[in-house]
């Protein structure tokens, strides 16, 4: 596959942050804790970042993130040594506290006691970096999740917290600006963490806060002109989910007519959902679109595959067969556009070529064949689902559109673990009406983050009527979530769960059984497969 170029950066107007990641699962998070305190930043592995790299950037500051090593591994990531004479403030995060501390001098080990989960710190000195936080002497409640931990600081470091499994559980070098904490201030359960960050931030760096999502749409609009150049033509695939419809507005407005829009059919899609998607296209936003039926080629490609592994994989080289035919006739398309959201790139390779672990491979980003001849184009590669509904909303998308429950490119066919069925998939789409029909009547469309159905592989005995029945369970999900990356299970009324599960049985045939699905993410993915 061609790799996914990095948008050119066009030297933003804006004071920089500089992430460097180690490859954490939540590295994004600081980035989008940046972006929605008006800061600009990007994040770029830590071996990319060197003395020459940092004087091209000219960052305000730097935030290491923390990372899966242990940084007594051989060939573990290090800590560059220019990072530290660059004259700016630098916040070290778990293994970037460690690497931090290592390379000033200091000493880290493997920790007798891993901590994961929630901790308590006691405050052991005043310091801009904990400022509006417990008071010293006090506790504070963080979120840890390390194996390592600093057992000696670098010389000019004073410790600033400790918790019971770590004596440095934050550290400071106020005079050189450096700072770091074993915990992780970036997500949600770390109640004050965003205090934290802001303090090294605004407080420590002196960040004022000066971008916004206006400017994003208007730097991503240039970056893409700069990227796709003066002639070159790009097909969007639109999956009729509110990522590909964003991506496909920004390139109309970056290049106009060169942009072909492309539904594909792939016979895997919701009740109603082709109808729907080019009805809005063709009608609302009059950008052009060219509708293929390809169903027949993608299920007859699928038969027989069990591993979710192999289904995405087959499924992500059917599309790209599909855009190529299309590109051909259209005579040439050097670019494909998706709407990859940060979600789909973490957990299928880290997005900056930094060590992150692959989780499954998203059909619009590890799921492509190396062979594709197109170059992609993903302009929302680092934005999170509701930075994009934001973006939708700054280029004009109507809020129905902008609110819809995202639908995953591989469609059905993850809602089916298992060897894909015709019957099923008919099965599958009956009832998944049903249940998104009764959540509409309920009224909780908008307060669930994502609702559907999964059919699964199994068969069991039920009574209907006076007979016997011996047929397919189907399964219900709902989640609340922020951002895809973490996410919690709906708690539905017992009585509206009876109602559509008596409504499925009543009206599908075919299933006999219906249970709900309560698991979180993690430890479960938000789709089955
Ligand atoms: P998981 O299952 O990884 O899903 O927790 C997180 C979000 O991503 C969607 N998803 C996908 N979207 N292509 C997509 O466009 C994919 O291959 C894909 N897999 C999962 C999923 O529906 C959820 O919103």
């Amino acid at each position: 596959m061609s790799p996914s170029p990095a948008l050119t950066p066009v030297a933003p107007p804006h004071e920089r942050l500089l992430i460097v990641d180690f490859g954490s699962q939540v590295t994004q998070l600081i980035a989008r804790f940046c972006r929605e305190s008006g800061i600009y930043c990007e994040i770029h592995p830590f071996h990319r970042v060197d003395a020459g790299f940092l004087a091209g950037f000219a960052p305000r500051a730097m935030i290491l993130s923390g990372g899966p090593a242990s940084v007594h591994e051989a060939g573990s990531p290090q800590a560059d040594p220019a990072w530290f004479v660059a004259g700016i403030p630098v916040l070290g995060i778990c293994y970037g506290q460690q690497a931090m501390c290592v390379t000033l001098g200091g000493q880290a080990s493997a920790s007798a006691h891993r901590e994961y989960g929630r901790a308590d710190i006691e405050i052991l000195a005043d310091s801009p970096l904990l400022a509006g936080l417990a008071a010293r002497g006090d506790s504070e409640r963080v979120w840890m999740s390390h194996g390592d931990r600093v057992e000696a600081l670098p010389p000019g470091f004073l410790a600033l917290a400790r918790s019971p499994s770590a004596p440095f559980a934050a550290i400071g070098d106020p005079g050189r600006g450096f700072y770091g904490v074993q915990f992780h201030p970036e997500v949600a359960h770390t109640p004050r963490g965003r205090q934290i960050l802001r303090n090294f931030t605004h407080g420590i760096a002196g960040f004022s806060g000066d971008w916004s999502m206006a400017a994003f749409r208007t730097e991503t609009i240039g970056r893409l002109r700069a990227q796709i150049g003066p002639d070159a033509r790009v097909l969007c695939g639109l999956s009729g989910g509110v990522d590909s419809a964003v991506a496909a507005m920004l390139l109309h407005k970056a290049i106009g007519a060169r942009l072909t829009c492309v539904f594909v059919d792939t016979g895997l899609l919701r009740h109603n959902e082709a109808a729907e998607v080019v009805g809005l296209f063709r009608d609302s936003f009059g950008i052009p679109l060219v509708h293929v039926e390809a169903g027949e080629e993608f299920l007859a490609r699928l038969e027989g595959i069990a591993d979710p592994e192999t289904k995405r994989k087959i499924i992500g080289a059917c599309f790209i067969d599909v855009f190529e035919r299309e590109a051909n006739q259209l005579g040439g398309a050097e670019f494909l556009a998706q709407g990859t959201l940060y979600p789909d790139v973490i957990e299928s390779v880290s997005l900056s070529g930094g060590p992150s672990v692959t989780i499954k491979s998203h059909h619009n980003v590890g799921g492509l064949p190396a062979r594709m001849k197109m170059r992609l184009v993903e302009p929302l590669r680092e934005l999170f689902k509701d930075e994009v509904r934001a973006l939708g909303r700054e280029l004009g998308l109507p809020e129905a559109f902008v609110g819809r429950h995202p639908f995953p490119g591989p469609g059905l066919a993850i809602r089916m673990p298992g060897a894909i069925d015709r019957e099923g998939l008919a099965i599958l789409r009956a009832a998944d009406a049903i249940y998104l029909d009764e959540i509409r009547k309920a009224g909780l469309y908008d307060t669930i983050w994502q609702a559907f159905a999964v059919l699964l592989p199994v068969r069991t005995v039920g009574v209907m009527g006076d007979a016997r029945s011996y047929d397919r369970v189907l399964a219900l999900r709902a989640v609340t979530s922020v951002d895809g990356m973490t996410a919690e299970y709906f708690p539905f009324e017992h009585e509206f769960l009876g109602k559509v599960a008596t409504r499925i049985i009543n009206e599908v045939k075919g299933i006999n059984r219906v249970v709900y699905d309560i698991t979180g993410k993690p430890p479960g993915t938000i789709e089955w497969e």
